[in-house]
């Protein structure tokens, strides 16, 4: 079956964190109602360009797509199902942040359509939320976790590591103590700095090369033996419960992006356009495509499946890459490369961005 998910972008928080550069506005006077209107206007408009599609995932992020009412979450569920069809068994996502948890918010986005619950953590140590900027503490990150565990039957939590400083034994702990509510997904990323956020002017530097790798190296190890597939570089799941939703990106499938800061990626009439909000249209070349396309692949543990990439951008993916840096690449065992796939090897995602680049 052709995979086909709609994102939905909900740009507010209740405080911004100071290492973050998504899309986000901190803002207390939202008329969320009317904004959900303008959402189910841009669902219709992409409806009647797409025509009709199975949606099998639709995953609400942000921002805090927790500060959106179950009856506003509700709402742009059922204009998916309306304006296409909304597969039986599609997943349906939503990132919550622990500081915007009520007693029953869980069980009403549950009655709300969610089937899938993320839990913004990012650490189990007090300290380290502080230095996060977060608004919630580890009691809170706990309540949250054991609540999702009870409410929800698929479900992740996002961690950030190799902070500053960051000694492995707290990481170590908090991996432990992660791994007690038995989560079917886990998003671990490493700290970046990225530009223009409070920490960059702040002079905050990330961790060093050597100490993030090893830090890499060990917590990937004891995922696994907890019977976590390690299938993207930041991301770790039981058998089965991959994120559907961001498998759409990684594999260069059809997704519609609603809402501020969102994009989309669109097959149609054999065209092939980006979307960006509100409702703009750009067609994209096979050549943009197919950068994309490697760019997100590579990022999967499994790679690129060749035969995937020609049907998608139209190109072959052994004419389109740098075939001297691929020769260099495989002796130097940073990549496998064979007649139907490519990936990068578990020593090449320490140098991903050097192997891209060298690829294109
Ligand atoms: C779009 S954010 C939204 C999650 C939700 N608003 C929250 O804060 O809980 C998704 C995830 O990206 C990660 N993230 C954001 N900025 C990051 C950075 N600079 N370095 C590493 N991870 C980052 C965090 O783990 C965060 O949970
Ligand atoms: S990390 Fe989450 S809560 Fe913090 S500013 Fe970014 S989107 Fe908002």
């Amino acid at each position: 079956m052709t995979k086909f998910g709609v994102y939905i972008h909900w740009p507010f928080c209740k405080s911004k964190c100071p290492y973050c550069d998504f899309f986000s506005q901190v803002r207390n006077d939202v008329d969320q109602d009317s904004i959900v209107d303008s959402y189910l206007e841009d669902i219709a408009f992409y409806a009647q360009k797409t025509g009709h599609r199975e949606v099998t995932s639709i995953f609400f992020g942000g921002g805090t797509p927790s500060l959106l009412s179950p009856q506003n979450i509700e709402r742009i569920i059922s204009a998916i199902d309306n304006n296409w069809t909304l597969s039986t068994n599609a997943e349906i996502s939503l990132e919550a942040n622990p500081n915007t948890q009520t007693p029953s918010l869980f069980t009403d986005l549950h009655h709300a359509g969610i089937n899938r619950l993320s839990l913004g953590v990012q650490s189990l140590n007090d300290e380290e939320l502080k230095f996060l900027g977060r608004t919630h503490n580890s009691t809170q990150a706990l309540n949250a976790l054991e609540d999702i565990v009870k409410t929800f039957d698929n479900h992740s939590a996002d961690l950030i590591y190799t902070l500053p400083q960051q000694s492995d034994k707290i990481w170590q702990q908090t991996l432990q103590q992660i791994l007690t509510f038995n989560l079917k997904h886990l998003s671990l990323y490493q700290l970046t700095i990225e530009e223009g956020t409070f920490f960059a002017k702040k002079g905050i530097r990330a961790m060093d090369d050597e100490a993030s790798t090893e830090m890499y190296i060990s917590t990937t190890e004891l995922l696994e033996k907890n019977g976590y597939l390690h299938y993207e570089v930041s991301n770790y799941a039981q058998p089965n419960f991959e994120c559907h939703h961001n498998l759409l990106y990684w594999q260069g499938q059809d997704y519609v992006g609603i809402g501020q800061g969102a994009h989309g990626r669109l097959h149609i009439n054999n065209h092939f356009f980006a979307t960006t909000h509100p409702r703009n249209l750009e067609e994209l070349s096979s050549q943009e495509r197919a950068e994309e396309l490697l760019l997100m692949g590579l990022r999967l543990c499994n790679g690129i499946n060749k035969n995937d990439f020609k049907q998608i951008c139209g190109l072959h993916f052994d004419d389109f890459i740098n075939k001297t840096h691929i020769k260099e690449l495989e002796e130097a065992e940073l990549i496998a490369n064979t007649p139907k796939n490519l990936r990068i090897t578990p020593a090449g995602f320490l140098v991903m961005n050097k192997i891209i680049e060298e690829l294109i």
